[in-house]
C-alpha cells in the first residue's frame, strides 16, 4: 500500500502543534498591527472630505496634517462644548468620544 497512513502516524499531532504555533507567531502581531492602523485612520476617514487625505487640505479649509496631537485635540473638544467658535466643525466634532478624539489626533499628528 501506499503510505497513506503517515497522516495517521505518531509525526501527525506534533507537527500540527508546531504548524499552529508558528502560524499564531506570524498571523497575532500582524492582526494587532492591522487593527492599529485602521482605528484611527478608519475615524480620520471622515475629515478627508474637507481637510484633505491625510489631513493636507488644499482648499480654504486649514491643513491639520502634522499639528501636534495636543492642537487637534484640544481644537476637537473646543468644537465639541462650543469654546471653539466654528462652522461646522462643532457639528463633526459632537460625534466623538474622547478616545476617538485621541486615536484622530495620533493619526493627524504622524501625518506628514
Ligand atoms: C464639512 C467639512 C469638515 C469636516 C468633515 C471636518 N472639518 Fe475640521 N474644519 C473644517 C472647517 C471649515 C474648519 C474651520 C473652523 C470652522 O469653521 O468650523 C475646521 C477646523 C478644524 C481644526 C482647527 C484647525 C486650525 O488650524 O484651527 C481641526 C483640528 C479640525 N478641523 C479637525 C478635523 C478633524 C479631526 C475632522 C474629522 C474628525 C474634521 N476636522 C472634519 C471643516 C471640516
Amino acid at each position: 500500500m501506499y503510505n497513506n497512513h503517515y497522516i495517521f502516524s505518531d509525526h501527525a499531532p506534533r507537527f500540527a502543534v508546531i504548524v499552529a504555533i508558528f502560524t499564531a507567531l506570524i498571523v497575532f502581531p500582524a492582526v494587532i498591527k492591522a487593527e492599529g492602523i485602521s482605528q484611527g485612520a478608519m475615524l480620520a476617514n471622515s475629515c478627508a472630505g474637507c481637510h484633505g487625505t491625510d489631513g493636507k487640505s488644499p482648499g480654504s479649509i486649514p491643513s491639520i496634517a502634522g499639528k501636534t496631537p495636543q492642537f487637534i485635540q484640544e481644537a476637537l473638544m473646543g468644537f465639541r462644548d462650543g469654546s471653539r467658535p466654528s462652522t461646522v466643525m462643532g457639528r463633526h466634532a459632537n460625534g466623538y468620544s474622547d478616545e476617538e478624539i485621541k486615536l484622530i489626533a495620533d493619526f493627524f499628528s504622524t501625518s506628514k
